[in-house]
């Protein structure tokens, strides 16, 4: 049993080894993107009457960020999410209309090299001083965010109560990073949050009446499957996600990518998608792109310039047309830009942005990695770095062994990986019952253990399960009898990870 363990702690750490390898080629591979690191558009449009156009507008901004992780391997999350904040003060939206969900576990971490900062780039200022904690801790929940939306102040519960409290020509644009999964967004408290409850809380916020216009811009593995068939049009909501509904989205400014981290840091500063929607609101006349324009160039960017290494497909839902609006509207105008003619040139910090991102999974292990081999040799340290990284990796395989024993135990050897991988017509929503996924994922956890941000990629197979008939009672006992052979059980490995 133990030596059964060692042998795939063995495998994961060629994974690993693996991980970094690739991370190491792409540095010269990518540099050949140097030179076309932007979307070419033509620049000879003429000047529109946006800000008259503006300037008429009756409504007030609003927005909601939220980092849906916790932990200092999930930096990037939280970072992302302070990074916003700052763009939208910096362009004049209100703090009173900015609602922020973030753990708040990362400036004063034990682990942050530079405490009481956050940075979101390897040159980027600290994005984390004046970013109001509205919600931090146990009170970054999906109760408090959809409340928080809907600006139901009495179904909040701790936190600073800020709301949305918006009227019929209010604009609000909602921001969201953090990992995901088919169907499911991370929560850093659980329960996670479930695509049709997100869905359906939009759609009270249209019946109620109290905005003109939404925008979502949402970063997470498989973020497309959050909206893929759910969204209806006609709800006046426009939508971006950093990945289409079958794939990862990817952490950026990871440590061994060009550029780097500060030799200090052992974590991604940032998510591609993420970093790429803003570092292009931060030098262009908002008064001058659009929706549309930002799309197309955040698309480029996060395709890794449409090779899809290291990179996914950035998608649009709802109403598409609503693009056409410019991006001031949603996320103010910072004057310095006014004589900024579109698309902007970056600076050099952007041009030398050419490696290619860390697969948001993937992204935690590297953090764990760069922390065993980092720490002195003998060190408690190390010897809590190797600890975590060795359970990290047990817990990986457990989640991933005993969902596929289960699909063998339903479906037989030959269905099973099917069951596992297969992906629905573009178009259609993952699931026919959501009651059922929420249940199967429910009766997983309390038979195996927490499914875990790395386990949420496996609500896909849970999912077919569903599709495919097999019911509730059916899966809680092939999970219990998956679950109850000592292969199954999910126990701490004793001694740490060596190497
Ligand atoms: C933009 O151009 C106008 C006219 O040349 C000038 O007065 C103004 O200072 C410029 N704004 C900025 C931020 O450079």
């Amino acid at each position: 049993m133990e030596s059964t363990r060692n042998l795939k702690s063995a495998l994961w750490l060629i994974t690993v080894a693996l991980l970094l390898a690739s991370v190491a080629a792409v540095r010269t591979y990518g540099k050949s993107f140097e030179d076309q690191a932007r979307i070419q558009m033509p620049s000879d449009r003429v000047e529109d009457a946006s800000k008259d156009s503006e300037e008429a507008e009756k409504g007030t901004r609003w927005a909601v960020l939220i980092a849906g992780s916790r932990g200092y391997g999930n930096y990037r999350h939280q970072a992302d999410i302070c990074h916003a904040y700052q763009i939208l003060r910096k362009n004049g939206v209100a703090e009173e209309n900015i609602v922020v969900f973030m753990y708040d576990d990362i400036a004063d971490n034990y682990e942050n090299p530079r405490p009481g900062q956050i940075i979101n780039s390897p040159m980027g200022s600290d994005v984390y001083h004046g970013v109001p904690k509205d919600y931090t801790g146990k009170d970054v929940n999906v109760n408090n965010l959809f409340a928080a939306i809907l600006g139901d102040k009495s179904a909040i519960s701790g936190g600073s109560g800020k709301v949305v409290d918006s009227g019929p020509d209010d604009r609000i644009f909602i921001y969201y990073s953090d990992h995901g999964g088919p169907g499911v967004l991370g929560m850093p408290n659980p329960p996670n949050l479930y695509a049709p409850d997100l869905i359906s809380t939009l759609q009270k916020k249209y019946d109620l009446g109290t905005y003109k216009k939404i925008v979502v811009y949402l970063e997470a593995c498989e973020s497309g499957s959050i909206f893929e068939g759910l969204l209806p049009e006609g709800l006046n909501i426009y939508v971006t996600t950093a990945s289409n509904a079958d794939e990862s989205s990817w952490g950026f400014y990871c440590p061994g990518m060009i550029p780097s981290p500060p030799e200090e840091f052992y974590t991604c500063l940032g998510d591609l998608y993420s970093i790429a929607w803003m570092e292009d609101s931060e030098i262009e006349n908002l008064r001058r792109e659009t929706l549309k324009d930002q799309y197309e160039i955040v698309k480029k960017r996060t395709s890794n310039h449409e090779t899809y290494r290291g990179g996914s497909h950035v998608m649009e839902y709802g109403d598409v047309v609503n693009h056409v609006d410019h991006l001031a509207l949603y996320l103010g105008f910072d004057p310095a830009n006014e004589n900024v003619s579109f698309p902007a040139v970056p600076n050099d910090n952007l041009k030398m942005v050419s490696s290619v991102g860390v697969h948001q999974r993937d992204a935690d292990m590297l953090h764990l990695w760069h922390k065993f081999s980092r720490a002195a040799e003998g060190s408690p340290r190390k010897a809590e770095a190797g600890k975590e990284l060795g359970n990290t990796m047990a817990l990986r395989m457990h989640i991933d062994e005993s969902v596929k024993m289960i699909a063998e135990v339903l479906f037989g050897a030959d269905r099973a990986s099917a069951i596992l991988k297969h992906a629905v017509e573009p178009g259609q929503a993952l699931v026919d019952d959501w009651d059922c996924l929420k249940a199967m994922v429910r009766s997983y956890e309390s038979r195996c253990g927490f499914l875990t941000q790395y386990g949420m990629k496996h609500t896909r197979a849970f999912a077919n399960m569903c599709n495919a008939g097999v019911g509730v009672t059916r899966f809680t006992e092939a999970a219990a009898e998956v679950c109850a052979t000592p292969n199954g059980v999910w126990q701490p490995l004793s001694s740490g990870f060596s190497a």
